[in-house]
């Protein structure tokens, strides 16, 4: 068991009064007729993957990671974030890691994308564009820059090498300009959505080339689809989660605050809210979903989370074993008053801040707190974890009656910029 939860300090739950409701959902996602089903391929994907193009990611990630300097990830969302809360989950913020994973695609921040090219000149670097669509403008604008670069510096037969894109296996812009110029595509499942698909080709491949061992992640995502596998709420943890985020929400809590403790997670919690903010946040319905690094965050957020408008609960990510701890120092000098942490572990300071804050934040604010453990932050876990969550949130949104894969609200914003823009 890679993750466990505990809703001690969550409230009380009755979980017959939502077993109905619970059944009936499960029903209709395993036998798929639930609204949406064509997009639940991620619930089986973990045992049913495309074996043939999982050998072919571990080749490209061989090569690219004995060959590059900076491996550019060009993408956005689902196409992105997955990768991004991997590899910094798994080989930490600063990695002793040859390839530098970098990401573009993801903002029209021109001086963000200006540095960034500007910073690949005279690097040895591979492309990796990622768009199920094939069409989002952050991604098509800066492949179109890449694209040129990697050409110029390469020329365009060594381009067909340096160049691999994710997508659709038939559709779109993107896989029309791939095999026209010769690029490996790799697929991303039709019916697997974009902030699912972190299991998929889009965050195999860079994830593999960082040297993370994706076999060990695809074992962690088969083994939480069978710990959460139960229509009973009471032995799925997953549906567990998902029971008390509503149960929750009709408490008048509106915000789900994810709270981690770990530095290397912070992309983990933009790929959970968006993951739960655009499964669920349609039709004027779901909890707004926020994150803080703790304690970074108590010397910011803190506050309101003790004394402010009690609109939140907190979910906290704990990693049990951290990868890596030292013995804080003893000064003879004692100058700094700080020889009480001597002896200690970083990591147990950083456990005293963890309960410490859990304790503050609920016995005197309050505020329910849901508890999710991670084992470590091992290949194993993230693969784990990326499936508990999926399957929480897919349960959690139909609870909400509404559909968990489609996103209709973020085009709005798309027609009124391409109005601006004179896109025709
Ligand atoms: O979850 C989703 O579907 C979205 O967040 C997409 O991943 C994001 O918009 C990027 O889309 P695409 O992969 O088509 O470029």
């Amino acid at each position: 068991m890679s993750l466990t939860l505990n809703l001690s300090q969550a409230g009380s739950f009755n979980w017959s009064a939502y077993q109905q409701e619970v059944s009936k959902l499960h029903a209709a996602m395993v036998n798929r007729t639930a609204v949406g089903s064509d997009y639940l391929g991620w619930s089986t994907l973990p045992f049913d993957y495309d074996k043939a193009e999982f050998a072919l990611v571990k080749r490209l990630a061989a090569m690219i990671s004995a060959e590059a300097d900076v491996l550019v990830v060009c993408g956005i969302g689902g196409s992105y974030l997955g990768t991004r809360a991997a590899v910094e989950m798994i080989t930490g913020l600063v990695p002793n890691r040859k390839l530098q994973l970098v990401y573009l695609g993801n903002t029209f921040s021109a001086p963000y994308i200006v540095q960034t090219l500007n910073a690949l000149k005279g690097k040895n670097i591979f492309v990796n564009v990622i768009s199920k669509s094939g069409t989002t403008t952050e991604t098509a604008m800066a492949f179109r820059m890449l694209k040129q670069h990697v050409e110029a510096t390469y020329g365009k037969e060594e381009a067909k090498r340096r160049i691999i894109a994710t997508t659709d296996k038939a559709r779109g812009t993107l896989k029309t300009l791939a095999d026209k110029a010769g690029y490996v595509t790799l697929t991303i499942p039709d019916d697997v959505g974009g902030r699912y698909s972190v299991l998929t080709s889009v965050g195999l491949l860079p994830i593999a080339a960082a040297g993370i061992d994706i076999d060990a992640m695809m074992k962690g995502a088969q083994d939480a689809a069978k710990a959460c596998s139960s229509e009973r709420i009471a032995e799925n943890p997953a549906y567990q989660y998902a029971v008390a985020r509503r149960v929750l929400e009709a408490q008048h809590k509106s915000v789900e605050l994810l709270v981690t403790y770990e530095s290397q997670l912070a992309m983990v919690a933009e790929w959970w809210k968006q993951l739960f903010g655009e499964s669920e946040g349609k039709e004027e319905k779901g909890l707004f979903p926020a994150s803080v690094n703790f304690s970074t965050d108590l010397h910011s957020m803190g506050q309101f989370v003790q004394e402010g408008k009690k609109v939140l609960f907190e979910t906290l990510l704990l990693v049990k074993n951290p990868a890596l701890d030292m013995v804080f120092p003893s000064d003879p000098e004692n100058l700094d008053g700080m020889n009480y942490l001597a002896g200690k572990t970083l990591d147990e300071v950083n456990k005293a801040a963890t309960f410490g804050t859990l304790s503050a934040h609920h016995e005197e604010a309050g505020i329910p707190n849901i508890l999710i453990t991670l084992e470590d932050t091992s290949a194993y876990s993230f693969g784990y974890m990326a499936q508990f969550f999926f399957i929480a949130c897919g349960m959690s949104v139909y609870l909400l009656n509404v559909n968990p894969f489609n996103q209709p609200g973020v085009e709005v914003y798309k027609k009124a910029m391409f109005k601006r823009l004179g896109k025709i």
